[in-house]
């Protein structure tokens, strides 16, 4: 067997199991979990109607690992009105089943582990698939702990310059999962002239780009690069989805943007990997990318959601909206931190509100490691808002009369 599979740890909801393990919530009260984060408002009509248009043709050929032009041309053509940016769809697009398989497979295309002391930097708290993918790609992680002071932005600082000698890649996630923090144009030019010093690519994870609570749109990596000058995006890919922005997690689309001299390479360990995308999912992603009115709807249900939702839980928890994505990235009272003897805070936060109020979150130290003596996660849970606005608010009044009764 692969050694290196052995390095891979639990995911957080094989271990969040094994808190709620002999916990039985009351019965009277209907279960909501908050725990995962999986789009639930329903998947647009004209997107189903394009998919189920597009099987009598599209089961019956190979597709290319390259997709097709007319995909490519949408996925560019949707860059240019969200970013402003113009992108050769031939060179510089690469449709992807997700950005998860893409994150992973990025890594295995981009790191050398023959070279001395590899290393893949992300954030802490991090999507669970950048850890993964170093591991597996023969690469060492650098944890960057997100800093509170700063809405939880990753603190590049945190990282020592013979790290950032060792380093080929750095995954960005902006808007951050968990705390939502979008990345703006000062942090990008410091990673950038890193990146030119050291050699490292960076891959930047954008998958809930759409979901924001601000007025301006979340900068974008190759719209952060090009009003740097950085036109020919040198080292850098955009990792952007359908799952969030048009509710189908399950149709496992997106794209890769960026570097002509990364996505080449890319295309090639894609074609060896079996990474093309089925005829009939992109014919259904051409129509999503090229309708926005549905993107809007389901912004605009997110926004309600959280208005009504974020005052409630910030009377009791240490929460406020964040810049972007659909959770919520709660401190919980001090007093969890003694409250079940071998628990931390967030876990004993998560572990009592199930048993007392049947609603799951998920904990915070789940999501991170302890790197710098320390773990970013800890004593804070996520809460994903992605159930109808009756149920979350339902969720949220419960934790309100969970907290006050626990004071
Ligand atoms: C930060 C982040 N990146 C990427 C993904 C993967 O999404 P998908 O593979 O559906 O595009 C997720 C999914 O939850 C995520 O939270």
């Amino acid at each position: 067997m692969n050694p290196k599979l052995s390095r891979l740890q639990p995911y957080p909801f094989e271990r969040l199991r094994a808190l709620f393990a002999g916990v039985t919530p009351p019965a009277d009260l209907k279960p909501i979990s908050l725990g995962i984060g999986e789009p639930r408002h329903p998947a647009p009509d004209f997107l189903k109607q394009a998919l189920a248009g597009a099987l009598d043709k599209g089961l019956s050929s190979y597709p290319a690992t390259a997709g097709e032009p007319a995909l490519r041309e949408a996925c560019a053509g949707w860059v240019q009105r969200r970013y402003g940016v113009k992108l050769d769809a031939a060179t510089q697009v690469l449709p992807v089943n997700g950005s998860r398989e893409a994150l992973f497979a990025f890594a295995q295309t981009v790191v050398d582990p023959t070279r001395e002391g590899a290393t893949v930097v992300f954030p802490n708290p991090f999507y669970q698939i950048y850890e993964g993918a170093a591991y597996l790609s023969g690469a060492e992680p650098f944890y960057v702990p997100s800093d509170p002071a700063r809405n939880f932005a990753a603190d590049w600082d945190r990282v020592p310059e013979a790290t950032w000698a060792r380093t080929q890649l750095v995954y960005v996630c902006s808007p951050g999962n968990p705390a939502g923090a979008v990345m703006p144009l000062s942090e990008w030019e410091r990673l950038f002239e890193l990146s030119d010093r050291h050699g490292f690519v960076i891959a930047s994870d954008e998958c809930y780009s759409e979901i924001y609570f601000r007025d301006e749109p979340p900068l974008g990596g190759l719209e952060a690069a090009q009003r740097l000058g950085r036109t020919d995006f040198r080292r850098l890919i955009a990792f952007t989805s359908l799952s969030k922005r048009s509710n189908v997690p399950g149709l496992r689309s997106g794209f890769v943007a960026g570097d002509a001299s990364l996505i080449k390479p890319f295309l090639l360990y894609r074609t060896y990997h079996g990474g093309a995308m089925s005829p009939v999912v992109q014919a259904a992603s051409v129509a999503a990318w090229n309708d926005e009115a549905h993107v809007q709807d389901n912004r605009r249900q997110y926004r309600e959601k959280f208005a009504q939702v974020t005052p409630l839980l910030a009377g009791v928890l240490d929460v406020a909206l964040p810049d972007a994505s659909f959770y919520l990235w709660a401190g919980v009272p001090g007093r969890w931190a003694t409250a079940v003897p071998g628990l931390s805070a967030d876990e004993a936060f998560a572990r009592e509100l199930l048993a007392q109020y049947n609603v799951t979150v998920l904990p915070g130290s789940y999501l991170a490691r302890t790197a710098l003596g320390f773990n970013p996660g800890a004593g804070r849970v996520r809460m994903a808002l992605v159930a109808e606005v009756a149920e979350c608010l339902e969720a949220a009044r419960r934790i309100v009369e969970f907290t006050r009764r626990n004071a």
